[in-house]
């Protein structure tokens, strides 16, 4: 595996080869990450994965200072997943003048949910990902569906500005107990990763009450909340949207996914489940 810092080294490393399947990340990888590479793997074209800790999509309280980089590590686990080229840019390489072209993702998808919460945080990804995607050219792309607004913000980006990108969903990888892996976990203390499960228990939980009645929705999301806030989170969303658009549901037959963002103590962990 070759480990390239440059725009135009890897440029040249791609040139005349086949477009490439390209796993975006800010590295701090886990198991979810892995998996997308090994994914990629499988569509038989070079893997060439990105770290880029991407200051834009950070707001000021936000942690891009103590996000962990662990490149080493990183490209020790990206090599034995099977990866081609590991890009890793750093920030006077990818950003070497402000960046003010930027990506103005729709507001009815992209100010909703996460990016209410986290303002211009869409602008931010989709701005880091264009540059990434006319840097790499790859033919494919794969995020994990932990980040479902983010997967949809991206496809949405791509089919509008038909880039000849295939975006690909990986599975949201799961530790034994069910928590959803993320880099951010390695922030919990012990005593709140014994507590983290009770996020996707809840969007069990509010998957399960769903099914047997649609009309209960908003009573099903308020009961989570409830029981979060009761167990020591602060809540920002639970909530049960449209797969297709992530509008609030209107026909009985709409396919639902319930996606959430809880705050334990200083971390911010996102989950969703499909209904
Ligand atoms: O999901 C992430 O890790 C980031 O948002 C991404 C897609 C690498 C863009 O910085």
């Amino acid at each position: 595996m070759d480990t390239i810092h440059r725009i135009d080294e890897l440029r040249e490393a791609l040139a005349g080869g086949p477009r490439p399947a390209f796993v975006p990340t800010m590295g701090n990888l886990h198991e979810g990450h892995l998996a997308l590479v090994r994914q990629a793997r499988g569509l038989g074209r070079p893997v060439v994965a990105s770290i880029f800790v991407n200051r834009l999509q950070f707001a000021p309280h936000e942690d891009f200072d103590r996000y962990p980089r662990t490149l080493q590590r990183d490209s020790e686990l990206l090599q034995a997943a099977g990866c081609d080229i590991v890009f890793a840019p750093d920030e006077r390489e990818m950003y070497p003048t402000p960046q003010s072209f930027k990506v103005q993702p729709p507001a009815e998808l992209a100010d909703i949910l996460e990016g209410h919460f986290r303002p211009g945080f869409f602008t931010g990804v989709c701005t880091v990902v264009m540059k990434l995607f006319q840097i790499v050219q790859p033919s494919a792309a794969l995020f994990g569906k932990k980040d479902y607004q983010q997967c949809m913000v991206v496809r949405g980006m791509v089919q509008q500005f038909a880039m000849p990108i295939e975006v690909v969903g990986g599975e949201t990888v799961r530790a034994e107990d069910g928590l959803a892996l993320s880099s951010r976990n390695g922030y919990l203390s012990a005593a709140e990763r014994a507590e983290a499960v009770a996020l996707v228990e809840q969007l069990r939980k509010v998957a399960a009450a769903v099914r047997l009645d649609r009309r209960r929705i908003g009573l099903v999301e308020e009961a989570a909340m409830h029981s979060l806030r009761e167990r020591g989170w602060q809540p920002d969303y639970v909530a049960v949207r449209r797969r297709a658009d992530l509008a609030a549901p209107a026909a009985a037959d709409d396919p639902l996914v319930v996606v959430a963002a809880a705050r334990l103590g200083t971390t911010r962990l996102i989950d969703n489940l499909e209904i």
